[in-house]
């Protein structure tokens, strides 16, 4: 079996979310695998990241892409076996590349043999999940709302009880307050470390616990309205968390989690609390717990300098601050490889001090695609179609070549994909495109040592921020519509604009000094 790769991870690694369904696929049923991932660790080397997230892989019935585990070990059949798993993951190590899975532990799959047996109040695993008997007049315990739009309690009329889930009712909760849960969660987690995985993205870490009362949610104030994380039109963004996300005792849960997983495995944490994300993120980063949080701050206030200068303040612990733009649950931020935001994206994700976090195609500046309402599969959009947040859209396939298949696979692929000429990895690699950009901003950051430095000082000045590293290395980072004073007359190390350096910071870009 393979083993975790040797040395300690960069303080600030630069992470690749790898989506794998749609990475690549390698036995053209249409839907990528861990074998099609192995065949292109020559494009992840060549991008010198530190290390891949590997989106879930577990076996699952795929409600919500995996994030609904009907096992957290065995892996899905779809994406390969354990010695696909070995070999990829030999593969990534070859190449000085860290692996990390993403662990679902805030709930199951209602197919999960815990939850079939939980409702059948079969011990140990009578309390595994979070049960609630009804209210007298037989309505839910309490006025909870997920996520996705829908009361947080469905019916089990077996149990003849509620249960809570944060998303769909096909992902119930676990109850991880229950200590019957924890060698469960300790052996998950010891199994991927025995696979050599070296981190791990820990899903929606701010659901973990809840208030032990179940007492109702206040309703939000318009200010904290305004900063909740979610669809504006959702029911959800009109109550305070209070009660369901992260109650006083919530964030040190990740104790545990840092001691079943040990020092020096990379813990990722996905903040879901739109209105107290940094400060979560501080109080979840705290010694002892995980490395890095990631907010959703840019993707709902915008990239803006105002965004992260306000993250910056409130950061009590900048290296535990994850940056990005884009994921497999957000659309996807760009018009395509000619978008000059293309190059601004990449720089800022490789020069902020930080962990960064870059989703599959954003290499080669992939636009949001469009689906047809009867093409679409996410329950989240589905849900809101055409309003949601076009989370299945970010997941088309990646275009590795032109043509029928894109080269991702030689079936039909899982969602069609329509790619815009010059879009696939093929196309790309020369001068100006996205992708060779992105392997010398990426490049830039190793050589200008940003994955060890931290932030001695930072000031904003209108759309403009600059940061002062400790790697003897100043950033500056133009957010406006206008261009801006460098600062100097000298010429930086590297800038994101296209062609020469002019002498000042082009609208929406970036430079770095050595000084
Ligand atoms: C966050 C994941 O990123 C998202 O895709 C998923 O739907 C929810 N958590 C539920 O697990």
């Amino acid at each position: 079996m393979p083993e975790q790769l040797p040395g300690r991870w960069p303080k600030n690694p630069l992470i690749y979310e790898l989506y794998p369904r749609s990475f690549q696929d390698s036995d053209g049923d249409g839907i990528g695998d861990l074998p099609g991932i192995a065949r292109r660790l020559d494009h992840l080397e060549a991008l010198a990241v530190d290390a891949v997230w590997i989106c879930p892989i577990n076996a699952s019935p795929w409600v919500d892409g995996g994030y609904d585990p009907s096992s957290y070990t065995d892996i899905h059949p779809k994406m390969g076996t354990e010695d696909d798993f070995a070999a990829l993951v030999d593969g990534l190590h070859g190449r000085g590349i860290r692996v990390m899975v993403d662990l679902v532990l805030n709930h199951t799959s209602e197919k999960h043999p815990w939850f079939v047996k939980s409702v059948a109040r079969e011990d140990p695993y009578t309390d595994y999940y979070v049960w609630h008997d009804a209210k007298p007049d037989g309505s839910a315990p309490n006025n909870w709302i997920t996520r996705f739009g829908r009361p947080a309690w469905s019916w089990n009329h077996k149990r003849e009880q509620y249960y809570l889930h944060n998303y769909m009712a096909e992902q119930p909760a676990l109850d991880l307050r229950c200590d019957c849960t924890d060698d469960e969660m300790a052996n998950v987690i010891s199994t991927w470390l025995d696979r050599g995985v070296d981190g791990f993205r820990f899903d929606a870490v701010t659901t973990y616990l809840y208030d032990p009362q179940f007492r109702d949610n206040p309703p939000a104030t318009p200010e904290e309205r305004a900063k909740m994380d979610g669809e504006p039109f959702l029911p959800y963004v009109r109550q305070n968390h209070l009660h369901d996300f992260l109650p006083g005792d919530g964030a040190a849960y990740t104790e545990n989690l840092r001691k079943w997983c040990g020092e020096g495995i990379f813990m990722l944490g996905e903040i879901g609390t739109g209105n107290q994300s940094i400060e979560v993120t501080n109080s979840i980063t705290k010694p002892g717990r995980l490395d890095t949080g990631y907010t959703v701050d840019i993707p709902q206030y915008g990239l803006e300098a105002a965004t992260v200068a306000d993250m910056l303040e409130r950061s009590d612990n900048v290296p535990g601050l994850g940056w990005w733009i884009e994921s497999h649950d957000r659309a996807r931020q760009v018009e395509g490889p000619d978008d000059p935001m293309v190059r601004f994206h990449l720089f800022f994700l490789a020069m902020m001090p930080g962990t960064a976090l870059v989703y599959q195609g954003q290499e080669l500046g992939l636009p949001q695609p469009h689906l047809e309402e009867e093409e679409v599969t996410d329950p989240y959009d589905r849900a809101f179609w055409p309003d949601g947040p076009g989370r299945e859209n970010a997941r088309v396939p990646m275009p590795w070549e032109a043509g029928d298949g894109g080269g991702f696979t030689t079936g039909t692929p899982w969602l069609p994909m329509r790619w815009p000429e010059g879009a696939s990895a093929a196309e790309q690699g020369g001068e100006g495109t996205p992708l060779a950009f992105a392997r010398a901003v990426f490049a830039a950051r190793r050589d200008l040592g940003i994955g060890e430095a931290a932030l001695d000082g930072w000031t904003r000045e209108g759309d403009v921020l600059t940061l002062d590293l400790s790697a003897g290395v100043r950033v500056v980072l133009n957010f406006g519509e206008d261009a801006a004073e460098a600062g100097t007359d000298d010429a930086p190390a590297f800038h994101s604009a296209a062609g020469e350096w002019s002498g000042a910071l082009a609208p929406k870009s970036g430079a770095v000094w050595r000084v």
